[in-house]
């Protein structure tokens, strides 16, 4: 039997080493008996059995696949004393198999990556639980701040681990001691040991602090024991400050949730925008050209429409338009370009002033209300009708657009239009046509465009097409008749 000592404290190059000299050897694995120094007698390094074979004549020293030195050198890690045998029956069988590693059912397979898991995990619990202790710089003593861990790892991770503090805390000096090893940082060189270190006493005021901050972020409502334990296993307690308040935070969590259920804040009423004073102050605006005003409306709240929208949608044309095309409000691409009529509804509109001769060049448009208003479905946003609440909050804004443009005629687009104009709320039907409003100006009143673009019956969308042609036939004329009078 080929006996081979090892520390067996992590390092991979020694047990490296060994199963070259092994394999180069043809040493069976199953002629070899692998011991820790440390329970091989005689102290550490004592075994005349560590004297390697030779080389058989034209043995050539073993290549590996990569991903077998990445398993071996955390499987090395683990403190399991059957994993140098292990590593060597994977290595010896390796050289007769280049695919052995690809068979995730074979047992030596399994094997090695079970404990490179552990260790791997081992390894994350150790950048999560490390806390460190500043140690107070002697009277007179200058340099960096030097900091100080205690950690109980299951497996020889230190010196794995270590690179990760080095980046982390490169800006200070440190020593992480563990029973496993030890290692340290001084801003130029990273050392580490594989000796065992005592537990140092390291208590200190930040204990408090650590506590103060784990009770803070304890969330009784989300608490689940079990998938707390996993992440925070018992056995890291004994070196967390905070530990010694989980038991205490567990048992009181239920009361927690009931105490923080009554205190909960109270839901104001789904209407409570409505409830708000009927006689809102009128917007401010600097000033009275349409520019002012259309600044204004950028930051209009007078309803609640404006918290869901992307922007105010104000209305857009010559600032002395003859004619004024007044919407319902913004749609979803409205919304979004910040522009009247640049959806769907805008292009049936801009076809059918295409055809009847206007130039939307001339026409101010704009929107009875200056806000979306939608529902979120999915990825969509679905189109609310504004209620006569929210009409008559935005009323402001189109009064002063019309006070403004001073348009000669007023077309009103659907019935949310026609409201917003003139008060009535009766069938579109019955107030479709040309009249005078009490100022003294031309109110026409059409369909929406978009509810041609909704109706389902092909042939009586044909028709109300046609009339909605008329109709702009019609204000084309008039258009024409109001610049000729001047
Ligand atoms: N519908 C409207 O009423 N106005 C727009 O700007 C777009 C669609």
């Amino acid at each position: 039997m080929q006996e081979v000592v090892l520390r067996g404290r992590g390092d991979f190059a020694e047990w490296r080493d060994a199963a070259r000299a092994l394999l180069m050897g043809e040493i069976e694995p199953d002629k070899v008996s692998w011991l820790c120094a440390d329970r091989a007698g005689g102290g550490l390094f004592a075994s005349a059995g560590s004297v390697l074979p030779s080389p058989r004549p034209g043995a050539r020293p073993p290549t590996v696949p990569a991903p077998f030195v990445h398993l071996a050198e955390a499987v090395i890690c683990h403190s399991d004393p059957g994993r140098f045998s292990l590593l060597y029956r994977l290595l010896w069988r390796l050289a007769g198999d280049r695919a052995l590693l690809g068979m995730r059912t074979d047992v030596d397979v399994v094997a090695a990556h079970r404990l490179a898991k552990s260790v791997r995990r081992d390894c994350h619990k150790m950048t999560a639980f490390v806390r460190f202790k500043e140690m107070p710089l002697a009277p007179g003593e200058a340099g960096r701040r030097r900091f100080v861990a205690w950690f109980e790892p299951d497996h020889f991770i230190v010196a794995r681990t270590a690179p990760f503090f080095q980046r982390r805390f490169t800006d200070m000096d440190w020593l992480i001691a563990s029973p496993k090893g030890s290692a340290s940082w001084d801003g130029a060189t990273l050392r580490a040991t594989d000796e065992g270190a005592e537990k140092p006493d390291l208590s200190d005021d930040t204990d408090d602090l650590w506590r103060t901050y784990y009770a803070s972020i304890f969330n009784p409502a989300r608490l689940k024991v079990k998938m707390m334990t996993t992440e925070m296993p018992k056995k890291y307690w004994k070196n967390l400050p905070e530990a010694d308040l989980i038991p205490g935070l567990i048992a009181s969590a239920e009361a927690r949730v009931i105490e923080m259920a009554a205190q909960a804040p109270t839901m104001p009423p789904a209407f409570h925008h409505r409830l708000r004073r009927e006689e809102e102050p009128a917007p401010v605006v600097a000033g009275e050209t349409l520019e002012a005003v259309r600044q204004e409306a950028n930051t209009c709240t007078l309803c609640p429409l404006h918290c869901k929208a992307t922007q105010t949608v104000f209305g857009e044309g010559p600032e002395r338009a003859s004619v004024m095309l007044v919407g319902e409000q913004p749609g979803d691409e409205e919304d979004l370009a910040g522009r009247p009529f640049v959806g769907p509804a805008g292009r049936l509109l801009d076809g059918v002033l295409e055809e009847t001769g206007i130039d939307r060049r001339a026409l101010y448009l704009t929107n009875a209300v200056k806000h979306f208003k939608y529902e979120p479905r999915g990825k969509r946003r679905i189109h609310q009708r504004p209620n006569a609440g929210e009409v008559q909050k935005c009323r402001w804004w189109l009064t002063k657009e019309i006070d403004l443009v001073k348009p000669r005629m007023v077309v009103a687009m659907g019935a949310t239009a026609v409201a917003a104009l003139t008060g009535e709320t009766g069938p579109l039907g019955d107030m479709r046509g040309e009249r005078m409003l009490e100022d003294g100006r031309r109110l026409f009143v059409t369909v929406h465009p978009s509810y041609l673009l909704r109706l389902p019956d092909e042939d009586r969308r044909m028709q109300e097409m046609e009339r909605f042609r008329q109709d702009f036939r019609a204000i084309a004329g008039r258009m024409a008749a109001l610049s000729a009078a001047g």
